[in-house]
């Protein structure tokens, strides 16, 4: 059975060119003008990810175990990170081979070493209960990775994974009429990270902020605003006007909850007003809109200036209201394909029982739609317009099950030709100021936040600096942002994270500043050199130290980390990999001269690896989102 409301509304009409079968006769609005100009991402000059030194010798080791066993090209073998207490650096299990060979592992490993006849990158082989331990040669690996860094440069990490296809990336995503509160930090903060990593693996990217201004909220808002809203705010354009529709949306939430008390009823005659303001608003009254896109204005406005703050941008921002026109034709074919049903409550939903989830409701009693049916166009209009590989959701971890049900219901509808869709999620944000709920009016804002990062800060730029005010400014910027921005993406990002001031703008640990201070001390060196006269040849190259030898061994496995980061789609992977190289650099650069070493060829090895370690740290942090000043 069709439900009679979708059977009576206009026939959708297509105007954009549709090349997938289940988009047929969905009305898709024009796309409209990007915010920033969309530049491709040129692939062909990326290397592939086995072409980088670490995952080439990786292929190299498991094909010479495998010829040395005539087995066939895939022989489920790998390379892993040798145990710590072994001393070596890669591993692979014989395991595997045992069953096909029919010989115990241990014989299969000491047979190997036996036939092994080296390679220029390993100095060391030992065969240890049926694994086979390799050193690396540091000096070698170091020549062939120094050559790397240098010719890529910014480039370093990057690789070419994704081969130009298309990732979607909806972060941000705050509603309007609201301020930004620290909650939005992480969506923000980690799209922004995900989508330069994206990009580093090959994929063009399309960040799109879906802003929330629709639903019934704003009906509550209307309502609100129409009882004891100052109308004079609304032709002056104050720039108070979002504290204004924030005190309201806070009043209005308070004599709800007053009224629900009173009569204990299931909805409040104010709560009834406001989905009736809503049903206005959804009908195309003209006075409803003006409202809307009154507050619409001012909170970009807001916005964007977090956004400026943070260094982030958005090639859309569009707004839940973009895809309601779609709504007809969507619903209409959803009913159709038989997914949607009209329900109980006079609604019609998705029956997702056999999955074990709730029913997903895509319109209401009184016709209006739903955050989830505004998705499911979302998903659809996106699809047309940017026939993307993949939707990346970076969302709170408290919509983890609201988006299995519209991912469920999408690739009901949509088959084999939906693109991958993935919910990220994230933990839960704290100030030890205490817990944030806007609703209550209990809420702490991002941009304070910020602000408070930038002038701590600044309070610890050490007054013997020579720098002019501008330039404090500047590094203090760099630092709070950075500090805030590393907080976030420091630990796996399903974690709730504890807001600290003092852990966040540390110089000795896990910290945004103490990577960057480890950067800026490479880059006076390699200044220094300079000036001196310093120049690092590129012959020889000689690596004998262990604080060398881990040094280079983290710059060498940067590519795969980055490839990491993306395939779980976790920027603390990146963040942690970045920490670790601070840290062995610090520790080289302690104890192994670089500059003063009489030994020429020591000296120019050290002074190129500086310049890489330096290299892969601004590489790093740039991933992240953080900037990296030369001088600190
Ligand atoms: N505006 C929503 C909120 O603040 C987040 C939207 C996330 N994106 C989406 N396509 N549902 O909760």
């Amino acid at each position: 059975m069709v439900d009679r409301n979708v059977e009576n509304r206009p026939p959708a009409k297509v105007t954009h060119p549709q090349t997938k079968k289940f988009l047929e006769g969905i009305f898709i609005p024009d796309l409209p003008d990007p915010q920033i100009p969309l530049v491709p991402l040129d692939t062909s000059t990326l290397p592939k990810p086995d072409q980088y030194v670490l995952p080439e010798i990786r292929k190299d080791l498991v094909r010479l175990v495998a010829g040395v066993f005539n087995l066939e090209p895939d022989p489920k073998l790998a390379t892993v990170d040798a145990p710590e207490h072994t001393g070596a650096d890669l591993a692979i299990t014989c395991y595997p081979l045992a069953r096909n060979l029919r010989k115990p592992p241990e014989i299969i490993a000491r047979e190997f070493v036996g036939k092994f006849s080296g390679l220029p990158t390993i100095s060391g082989l030992e065969a240890t209960n049926g694994y086979l331990n390799f050193t690396l040669n540091s000096s070698n690996l170091g020549k062939l990775v120094l050559n790397e860094v240098e010719k890529l440069g910014d480039k370093y990490g990057y690789q070419d994974v994704g081969n130009g296809n298309i990732v979607v990336i909806d972060s941000s995503s705050p509603n309007i009429a609201k301020f930004m509160s620290v909650g939005h930090l992480r969506s923000t903060v980690i799209g922004e990270s995900l989508s330069k990593i994206y990009k580093a693996n090959g994929y063009n990217i399309i960040r799109d902020n879906h802003l929330g201004d629709w639903g019934t909220q704003f009906g509550m808002l209307g309502r609100a605003y129409e009882l004891w809203g100052d109308k004079s705010l609304e032709s002056q354009q104050d720039p108070d006007s979002i504290q204004m529709l924030y005190e309201l949306y806070v009043r209005m939430h308070k004599e709800i909850d007053g009224q629900k008390r009173i009569n204990d009823s299931e909805e409040s005659p104010l709560e009834q007003e406001g989905r009736a303001w809503f049903k206005r608003l959804e009908d195309g009254d003209p006075d409803a809109k003006k409202l809307l896109d009154w507050a619409m204005t001012h909170s970009l406005k807001e916005f964007q200036r977090v956004y400026d703050i943070l260094g982030v941008s958005f090639e859309y921002m569009l707004g839940e209201s973009a895809y309601v026109p779609m709504l007809p034709s969507v619903l209409k074919k959803l009913s159709e394909l038989n997914i949607i049903h009209p329900d109980s409550k006079g609604g019609l939903s998705a029956d997702l029982s056999p999955l074990n989830l709730p029913r997903l409701m895509v319109q209401k009693k009184d016709d209006t739609s739903l955050y989830a049916s505004r998705d499911l166009a979302t998903l659809a209009a996106r699809t047309s317009w940017f026939d993307p590989e993949k939707i990346v959701y970076v969302v709170g971890g408290e919509q983890k099950e609201y988006f299995k049900q519209i991912f469920e219901v999408f690739h009901r509808w949509a088959g084999d030709e939906a693109p991958i869709t993935e919910h990220v999620g994230f933990g839960m944000i704290t100030l030890p100021e205490g817990k944030m709920s806007t609703r209550k009016g209990r809420v702490i804002f991002l941009e304070n936040v910020l602000n408070e990062a930038i002038s701590r800060a600044y309070d610890r730029i050490p007054s013997e600096r020579e720098l002019d005010d501008a330039q404090k400014q500047t590094l203090a910027r760099q630092l709070g942002v950075g500090a805030v921005i590393y907080m976030d993406l420091g630990q796996g990002r399903d974690r709730d994270i504890k807001f600290d001031w003092t852990q966040a703008l540390t110089l000795e640990g896990h910290s945004a500043p103490y990577i960057q201070y480890a950067h800026a001390r490479a880059a006076t060196i390699i200044e220094k050199a300079e000036k001196e006269g310093i120049l690092a040849g590129n012959e020889e190259v000689v690596f004998n130290t262990p604080n060398e030898r881990r040094l280079i061994k983290l710059i060498a496995s940067y590519p795969e980390s980055v490839k990491r980061a993306m395939e779980q789609n976790q920027p603390s992977i990146v963040a942690e990999h970045t920490y670790s190289t601070a840290a062995a650099f610090n520790q080289f650069y302690h104890s192994d001269r670089v500059l003063g070493v009489p030994n020429e060829a020591v000296r120019s090895s050290r002074l190129r690896l500086t310049n890489a370690a330096g290299q892969t740290l601004k590489n790093g942090l740039f991933l992240l989102g953080i900037e990296s000043p030369t001088q600190l």
